[in-house]
């Protein structure tokens, strides 16, 4: 008749050659000693070589011991990855992923979302566009899965990875004086009204600190709270302004003329961000993974692919 060492048997080996002592491995398994004892004395009849001494109160492993510790290890490890691979498969075959984004990322959010829902039909997505302080409560509340932010905040306890870039470009109707001008200064550009994004705005902060470095202040003509609503008041000759490259996507060819100005376009990025100590679900990991290694990695968005007049060569 053959015996075979059981996973339980395993188990306690495990523990009493981690710990170094029967009892605290029993404290760990919520077992009584003789039954650790017991177990122990089995398996090192079925192996047929003592496995663990006993010199005074301490307990070492034999030889023998050690080996089968190496291998306890190993079958460990074995089954970590398989119960994890299980549940990774169940995770991705239904799950739920929380995205909340900054405003200016509505322009790209939906559709990386949208392929990613593709790829795992069975998890369910929500994206939520909404106001940096609304982004950051929810980070300190620890409501969602996942934010895109264009500036990881600075006083939080989080894990930031950069997606893409996020150029700040400066922005006139086509007909602007300006447009044909080459290497224009901040100074010169600071002359004209300015229409700004609402206070808090990551846009806003970037333009105010390209400025603040050269010391020259600008002064908005217009606050408004909305890209869109920016856009439109460029058109209607309202005054000119600087924003990501990203909301030009899906304009029509030569609405808007892209200044040529000293120190733009402002290099900037997009972060996906999670708190630090959040354990992210199996959904999360695989959105994120998907951000940074999809076949075709999220393109640079260049000048030449946003519909503008640019001023010319
Ligand atoms: P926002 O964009 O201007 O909509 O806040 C985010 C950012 O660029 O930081």
């Amino acid at each position: 008749m053959r015996h075979y060492t059981t996973f339980r048997q395993l188990e306690i080996f495990e523990a009493i050659a981690r710990l170094g002592s029967f009892t605290r491995a029993s404290e760990e398994l919520f077992l009584t000693q003789p039954t650790v004892s017991m177990q122990m004395k089995k398996l090192s009849e079925m192996v047929g070589v003592p496995l663990i001494e006993q010199v005074g109160k301490k307990i070492h492993l034999t030889p023998d011991g050690r080996e089968l510790a190496q291998a306890t290890r190993e079958i460990f490890g074995i089954m970590d990855r398989y119960i994890m691979s299980v549940a990774e498969r169940q995770g991705l075959k239904k799950g739920e992923l929380r995205l909340m984004a900054i405003t200016t990322a509505s322009y790209f959010a939906p559709r990386l979302l949208g392929e990613f829902a593709k790829l795992y039909p069975g998890i369910d997505v929500s994206l939520r566009v909404t106001n940096k302080e609304q982004v950051l409560a929810s980070i300190a509340n620890n409501l969602d899965d996942l934010y895109l932010l264009g500036q990881p905040p600075e006083d939080m306890d989080i894990v930031s990875t950069p997606i893409m870039d996020n150029p700040i470009e400066v922005l006139a109707a086509p007909d602007h004086p300006l447009a044909n001008e080459k290497n224009i200064s901040l100074k010169r550009l600071a002359q004209e009204p300015w229409l700004m994004r609402e206070k808090g705005s990551g846009t806003r902060n970037a333009i105010e600190r390209c400025f603040g470095e050269e010391s020259i202040t600008i002064r908005p003509r217009l606050e408004l709270g909305s890209n869109e609503a920016i856009k439109q008041a460029i058109l209607t000759g309202l005054g000119i302004s600087a924003l990501s490259r990203h909301t030009l996507t899906l304009n029509q060819p030569g609405q808007f003329a892209v200044l040529d100005v000293q120190g733009f376009p402002i290099l900037r990025h997009w972060y996906a961000i999670y708190p630090a100590g959040r354990q992210l679900s199996v959904a999360t990991r695989a959105f994120l993974d998907y951000l940074l290694h999809r076949e075709e990695p999220i393109p640079a968005i260049r000048r030449e692919d946003v519909p503008v007049i640019l001023a010319a060569p």
